[in-house]
């Protein structure tokens, strides 16, 4: 099997060609803008490898999709490049839209032309994943959890722009007959996640004896999953998930923000203890909240878990103190990031004054 990722320089997609790679699943065509959340370090172990393959290119660019599906012939597609970050969607949407909607589309129609084209067996098997947010189901009170049945409600650009993504995949799979799959997974976490991202962002600033942003009052929970166990899921949901279905995907680790920031100050003043033996939870500092932020987020993962047979290996507590080993053991990777492409500034303020 040859597989076309898209946006597989990412924190995500590259997880997901490792995990096709080195378990010798399918060759790879990773199809990649390398915008500024490209972290091609993730996949320099494979850049040579006989089944690898890398294609700098923009999902909204027509022509270069169809000359890269003629050149490869992809057996599936699994769809994860996607502007990912909420706080740079609510300063600025323009790019969400342009790649999240129409990059999406363009995607679709590329797909679909090159699927018609194909016969037999390599029709029959075609697959288009698209992998996309528990963030297009809003967000949950104290109680319950989203499952594949929960109504979209997204509340920020970003998950708007998912949410009309999956619309797409939807309508091309139910009205041209696309084979397509899509599912919609929590918060992950773990090695080369982008430092614009809540653990990264305090595993490093904790590190740095910087102050810890907790937006609001650091209440709001999210469900935690480890990027390893979603690339294994995603895997799963690619080989045996039924076309025109979706799966949700999740942790089952709910915790508050406020804790997660806590377990990290003792995880860091473990592996790194201060020469005052204090602990780093006196960087914690309370911020303006995000504008339209969700309360909560718990994924129901039983479809999946029943249907396909996965299940996660990690706990966050086992994943959490391998991530925060991995961040103080990979310096030289998040460094060169502060330098020239993120310096751990509060994104998603630019109009404070429009929000509910
Ligand atoms: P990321 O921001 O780390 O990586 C996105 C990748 O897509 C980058 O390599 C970037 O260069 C590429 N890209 C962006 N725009 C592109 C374009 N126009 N053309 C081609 N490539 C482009 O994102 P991630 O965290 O790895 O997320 C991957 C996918 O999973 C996204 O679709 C996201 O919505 C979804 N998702 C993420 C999470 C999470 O917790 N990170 C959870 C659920 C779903
Ligand atoms: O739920 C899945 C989604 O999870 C994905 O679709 C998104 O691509 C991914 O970015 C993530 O979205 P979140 O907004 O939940 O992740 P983020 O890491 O930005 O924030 C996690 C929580 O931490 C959220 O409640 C906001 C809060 N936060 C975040 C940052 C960056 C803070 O309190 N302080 C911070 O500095």
């Amino acid at each position: 099997m040859k597989v076309l990722v898209t946006g597989g320089a990412g924190f995500i997609g590259s997880a997901v060609i490792r995990a096709l790679l080195s378990g010798r699943i399918a060759r790879v065509v990773n199809l990649d803008k390398l915008t500024y959340a490209a972290t091609p370090e993730a996949i320099e172990h494979w850049a040579e490898d006989a089944g690898y393959a890398f294609e700098q290119i923009d999902i909204c660019d027509g022509p270069a999709l169809r000359a890269a599906f003629a050149d490869h012939r992809p057996d599936a597609v699994m769809h994860l490049a996607a502007e990912s970050h909420v706080d740079r969607s609510i300063d600025d949407a323009g790019d969400f839209i342009q790649t999240n909607v129409v990059g999406t589309y363009r995607l679709l129609e590329t797909a679909t032309a090159y699927w018609r084209e194909l016969e037999g067996e390599a029709a029959a098997r075609f697959r288009f994943h698209h992998i996309s947010t528990d963030e297009v189901y809003g967000a949950l009170g104290a109680e319950g959890h989203f499952t594949e049945e929960t109504p979209y409600q997204p509340n920020s650009p970003y998950s708007a722009s998912k949410a009309a993504s999956d619309h797409l995949v939807r309508a091309w799979n139910r009205t041209y007959g696309l084979p397509a799959v899509t599912s919609n997974c929590s918060n992950n976490y773990g090695p080369y996640q982008f430092p614009e991202k809540l653990i990264p962002l305090m595993i490093i600033n904790a590190l740095e004896e910087k102050p810890l942003p907790v937006y609001g009052k650091g209440e709001n929970v999210r469900d935690w999953l480890h990027v390893e166990d979603h690339a294994r899921a995603l895997v799963t949901v690619l080989t045996e998930g039924r076309i025109g279905e979706t799966y949700n995907v999740g942790g089952d680790s709910e915790e508050r923000n406020i804790d997660v920031v806590g377990r990290i100050c003792d995880l860091v003043d473990e592996l790194r203890p201060r020469a005052d033996g204090t602990s780093r939870r006196d960087l914690i500092t309370f911020v303006a909240d995000r504008p339209g932020h969700d309360l909560r987020y718990a994924v129901d993962s039983s479809k999946l878990r029943a249907a396909l047979g996965w299940k996660p290996r990690e706990t966050f507590e086992s994943g959490l103190k391998s991530t925060v080993a991995w961040y103080l053991e990979h310096e030289a990777w998040w460094r060169g990031i502060l330098e020239r492409r993120y310096k751990g500034e509060r994104l998603g303020l630019a109009n404070p004054k429009k929000a509910g």
